[in-house]
């Protein structure tokens, strides 16, 4: 009875293989957005600005947080005819009283966060030897060490709620580091790393961790070279609709870019010292004169 045994067999592999799949599937997320708390540093403008307005079509509460306080206030009357509640809180996130200040006047306001979005954001490229300290200072702390501090600050609140979710926006940059990037990348790459270990830390308490890598995109944050040069670059509109369907499909990463963008991640990887001859191939002069120190 050779056989019947194989069709045991293949049955409980099947029948397992079908759970395993299933446990490796992101579970549809139970958030519902309408009334809902968000919070978006960097929402004066870009990616941070469409994200704002995204909620606010959904019927979340959303809390506007960045520097420039009339650009904000300009997002706040744009958004308020069709969001449920908006407010401008203007944050510099590299100041940790700042930051403690937007999660205590949210918690006045609204009580609660439901959702965290630590998307503010600087870019300079370049040599590394032709940066400032305070570039990477700035960098760091804008990038990197901004989110840390705010989702710490945040995270007692989402943890007595047993739910909520905090949405870093990193960069494909973080995953394929290249040349003249070299400190945004890092930062990038850090915060990626930050998300992946959170969410892991967070497991069981209602709290998710969603990192979201946009490839190039029309902002203010891209140096004109590049805005004149890169044929194809996403909308921050379409980058904040992508990063809200993954939101509510519960996903941990939200990756934009073509096939290539993927083949890249993948080779960087498996085949590094592959991505070593790419890179090497693609700094012809004029890539060097395209990123030549931009902040
Ligand atoms: N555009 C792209 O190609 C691209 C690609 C991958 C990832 N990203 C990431 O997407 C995020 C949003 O960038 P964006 O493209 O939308 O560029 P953007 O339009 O320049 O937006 C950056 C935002 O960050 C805020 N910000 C910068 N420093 C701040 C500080 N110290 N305190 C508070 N807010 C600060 C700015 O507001 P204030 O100046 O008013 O403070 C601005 O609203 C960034 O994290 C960026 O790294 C962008």
């Amino acid at each position: 009875m050779n056989w019947l045994r194989w069709i045991a067999v293949g049955g409980v592999a099947g029948v397992g293989g079908y759970w395993l799949l299933r446990y490796l599937q992101p579970e549809e997320s139970s958030l519902v957005l309408n009334g809902s708390v968000v919070v978006i540093t960097g929402a004066s403008s870009g990616i941070g600005r469409a994200l704002a307005d995204s909620f606010a079509r959904r019927g979340a509460k959303v809390v506007l947080a960045g520097r420039r306080a009339e650009l904000l206030e300009s997002v706040r009357q744009q958004i308020e005819p069709y969001a449920t509640d908006v407010v401008a809180i203007p944050t510099d996130v590299t100041d940790e009283a700042s930051l403690q200040a937007l999660v205590s006047q949210t918690l006045d306001r609204f009580g609660r966060i439901d959702v965290l979005v630590n998307n503010a954001g600087v870019l300079v490229t370049g040599p590394l030897h032709t940066m400032t300290a305070d570039n990477i200072h700035q960098s760091v702390r804008t990038n990197y060490e901004a989110a840390m501090m705010l989702t710490q600050l945040a995270l007692p609140t989402l943890l007595a709620q047993r739910s909520g979710k905090i949405i870093n926006i990193a960069s494909v940059n973080g995953r394929v580091p290249n040349p003249t990037s070299t400190i945004y990348g890092s930062t990038k790459h850090g915060l990626l790393a930050f998300s992946d270990s959170l969410r892991r830390e967070l497991f069981g308490t209602g709290v998710h961790v969603i990192s979201v890598l946009p490839r190039w995109t029309r902002t203010e944050l891209v140096p004109p070279e590049i805005l004149a040069t890169v044929r194809e670059m996403d909308t921050p509109e379409f980058v904040a609709e992508r990063t809200i369907d993954g939101l509510l499909k519960n996903l941990d990463n939200v990756y934009f870019g073509t096939t290539m963008t993927r083949l890249l991640m993948w080779c960087e990887r498996h085949f590094p010292r592959v991505m070593n001859l790419y890179w090497r191939m693609q700094m012809t002069p004029q890539y060097l004169e395209r990123s030549r120190l931009k902040n």
